[in-house]
Formats: structure tokens, C-alpha cells, sequence
């Protein structure tokens, strides 16, 4: 199946064809539950009749300008997102790395500007994942990730939720940034805590460090807030955002608080395709329905999911844990996660594995509680065939 591509994924058989909603439809016929959404991206499913009225109209009209030239969209999505972050002005991307990439590179022109462009490093927390350019896999923590592209960026790792060596590392590395996810999502859906969040930010204020939020997997509505960082208050300098925010349109946002909105002066930053009109066109349909209401489903069915996923742990020794919250949810288990995801893709639920042990159950924001209560079925029974004491990580 890899025919003609290099061999950087190992792709599964199954070719979907179709879907609507949290269904997708295999060349056989075959019906699925997707809980993954593309890795947490389709936000509003498969097929959805607005988006798919939306840019229909849109291929027909314009697709691409270029960023030489405005484009009410654009600034209507960049507009919108700033309400909903706190922030104040945007530079779009097309991806979660580009948009980590964007931050990078305004943490360290925020530096010159201030007369300190000997702070050049940055310091990131072990598990985090933040993207694969030469920049954002610097901060990813999985050494096979970086270890074949040596020497890298300067990176310090502190551990989750120390804040002491939070402080120790900002004053010792006198960094341009400290990066985190308020949820790790390849790091096996873990939650920095409360505390930890609000300690990094009076941290950061106090040494002078912009302090970067990478919502790329927990943002957009994903956690039942817009900002996974909003159930606890905290306010970055920096958000980047991807996956859901164009429903499946590849494009990301990199969000600035007004203190930095002036960091990039002309050609300092860019992107061909960015912010055109097709993928925000495509936002915008996304952000009506999130006005409309939708992260009341996101919060609805993620506890619906979460309560079921406890009722298996009660009653399923190979579940060891259930993280996360809202519909980013990980059911860690005694047992590594890729025979348990390949079972599933049999018993028609796609999900998939993070952190070896850890499946990650990421659905689409309009999945319906029918369609909850028939993926727990479905775990459960497929959980169920598997002895809890298998070898995996214990
Ligand atoms: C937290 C986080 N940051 C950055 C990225 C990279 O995003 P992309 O794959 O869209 O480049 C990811 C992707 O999984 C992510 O989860």
C-alpha cells in the first residue's frame, strides 16, 4: 500500500471511501465508528452539509490568492479566533508544525526587539510533541524523533509539573520561550495540571519568557472550552492552533497577545497558501457551528465517553487509567495499545495509540450519544478478549 511513498508511516489496509458524521465507510462497504477524526481533526465529521455546501461554493468562486492580497475571510477567521483566545491579532499556517514554527521565530524576534537576542533557546516539557520542521522537532521530547537530525535547536526539558524545575530552568537557560501543552497528546492524552499551568505563567511573566500554549491537538473545542487552558484561566503570550480549525482543510493559526501583535515587521514571516479563502471559508463554517453551540456536545458526549470508559476500567483489569477530558480522552492500558487498536479497527472502531500504552479516543465534536454508547459497547467487547496480564508495559 505504500507504493510510490517514502516510509514514513505505517499505514493500515483499510481504504475509507466515504462517511458522514462519526461513520466512515470502508471500499467494502463495511461501516466504522471514527474516533480518531484523522487524529483529532474533523472536527465536524464527515461530510458535513454545510461544509460541503460552503466550499463547493467556495472552489467555484476563488481558492487561492496569495497573502499579497486581503480577503475578507481571512480576516474575519483571524478576527473570531482572537475573541474566542484572548489574543489579539493571527498569522495563519497550514499545519500544527508551521504554526509551532511561527512561534519559534516570533519568541526569537521578540527577544531582538527587546534588546536581548542572546535569549535563544527554548525549554519544553518531556512528553511534549509540538510537530516535525527542524524547529518544532527540537521541542518534541521523543528522542527517535530527533535523534537522526542532530544538532538541533537548544532545548531544556523540565518534567511535568515541576515547578521547581520550571524556575530552575528559566533562570539558569534564560530561554525566548517556554512551550507546553495543556494536554499532551502524543505524550498518551496527560494533563499538566492546574497548579503546574498557573505557576508556568507567573514564571514566564516574571523571567521575561513568552510563555507559548501549543493547543494544536487540545484547542478549537476538542476539551468542551475552545482553549483547553480556559477551564483553568491561564492566558499565554502565544497559541498555536491546527487540526479541527478548518474541519479536515489543512490549516493552523499562530495567536499573539497585543503586547507582540507588532513582533514581525514585512517578509520577516510568511506562507503561500495560508489564510486563503477556501480553507477560511471552511473555518468559518467551523466557527458558526462552535457559536451555535457545539462544544455543549463536545462537553456532553466527552462525559458520556469518560463515565462509560471508568465503568470499563471498574470492570476490565487491562484498563489501567482514563485521561484526559472532553472528547480527548486516552484509555491507558496493562497491555501495549497496537494489538488492542488493530482488534478495534476489526470490531469497527477506529481509534489509535499514543505513548504505546495509551489508546486515544478522539472523535469528531458531532458525534452522537448513539454512536458513544456503541463505541463503549464495542471496546468493552473487545477489551474483554484480551488477558490483562499480557506483556506490555506494566
Ligand atoms: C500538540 C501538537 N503540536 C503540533 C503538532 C503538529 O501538527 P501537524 O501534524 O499539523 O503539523 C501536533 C500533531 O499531532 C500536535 O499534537
Amino acid at each position: 500500500m505504500d507504493e510510490g511513498l517514502m516510509k514514513t508511516y505505517a499505514r493500515a489496509d483499510e481504504v475509507f471511501v466515504d462517511g458522514r458524521g462519526a461513520i466512515l465507510h470502508d471500499s467494502t462497504g463495511r461501516e466504522y465508528l471514527d474516533l480518531l477524526a484523522g487524529i483529532a481533526v474533523s472536527a465536524l465529521g464527515h461530510a458535513h452539509p454545510e461544509l460541503v455546501a460552503a466550499v463547493r461554493d467556495q472552489v467555484g468562486k476563488v481558492v487561492h490568492l496569495s497573502n499579497l492580497f486581503r480577503h475578507p475571510y481571512t480576516e474575519q477567521v483571524a478576527t473570531r479566533l482572537c475573541a474566542l483566545t484572548d489574543m489579539a491579532a493571527a498569522f495563519f499556517t497550514n499545519s500544527g508544525t508551521e504554526a509551532i514554527e511561527c512561534a519559534l521565530k516570533l519568541a526569537r524576534k521578540a527577544m531582538h526587539v527587546r534588546g536581548q537576542p542572546e535569549r535563544t533557546s527554548f525549554v519544553a516539557v518531556e512528553g511534549g510533541f509540538h510537530g516535525r520542521t527542524l524547529g518544532a522537532v527540537s521541542l518534541t521530547w521523543n528522542e527517535k524523533y530527533r535523534k537522526p537530525f542532530q544538532p538541533l535547536q537548544k532545548v531544556t526539558w523540565v518534567p511535568p509539573d515541576d515547578a521547581a524545575a520550571l524556575e530552575r530552568a528559566l533562570l539558569a537557560e534564560r530561554p525566548a520561550a517556554f512551550v507546553l501543552e495543556p494536554i499532551q497528546g502524543e505524550g498518551g492524552i496527560r494533563e499538566l495540571s492546574p497548579v503546574f499551568l498557573r505557576a508556568a505563567r507567573d514564571l514566564c511573566t516574571k523571567t521575561g519568557t513568552l510563555l507559548v500554549h501549543d493547543e494544536v491537538q487540545s484547542g478549537c473545542g476538542r476539551t468542551g472550552r475552545f482553549l483547553a487552558a480556559q477551564h483553568h484561566g491561564v492566558v499565554p503570550d502565544v497559541v498555536t492552533l491546527a487540526k479541527p480549525i478548518a474541519a479536515g482543510l489543512p490549516m493552523g493559526a499562530c495567536l499573539v497577545t497585543a503586547a507582540l501583535a507588532d513582533t514581525f515587521q514585512k517578509g520577516e514571516h510568511g506562507s503561500t497558501f495560508a489564510g486563503g479563502p477556501l480553507v477560511c471559508r471552511a473555518a468559518l463554517v467551523f466557527l458558526d457551528e462552535v457559536e451555535r453551540g457545539l462544544l455543549g456536545n463536545v462537553a456532553e458526549r466527552g462525559a458520556e465517553m469518560r463515565d462509560g470508559l471508568l465503568a470499563l476500567q471498574k470492570d476490565l483489569p487491562i484498563v489501567r487509567e482514563v485521561r484526559g477530558r472532553g472528547l480527548m480522552l486516552g484509555l491507558r492500558l496493562r497491555h501495549s495499545a497496537d494489538l488492542v487498536q488493530k482488534a478495534l479497527y476489526q470490531a469497527g472502531v477506529l481509534v489509535n495509540c499514543t505513548a504505546t500504552d495509551v489508546l486515544r479516543i478522539v472523535p469528531p465534536f458531532v458525534i452522537t450519544r448513539e454512536q458513544v454508547q456503541e463505541s463503549l459497547r464495542r471496546i468493552a467487547a473487545t477489551l474483554a478478549t484480551f488477558p490483562a496480564a499480557a506483556k506490555g508495559p506494566q
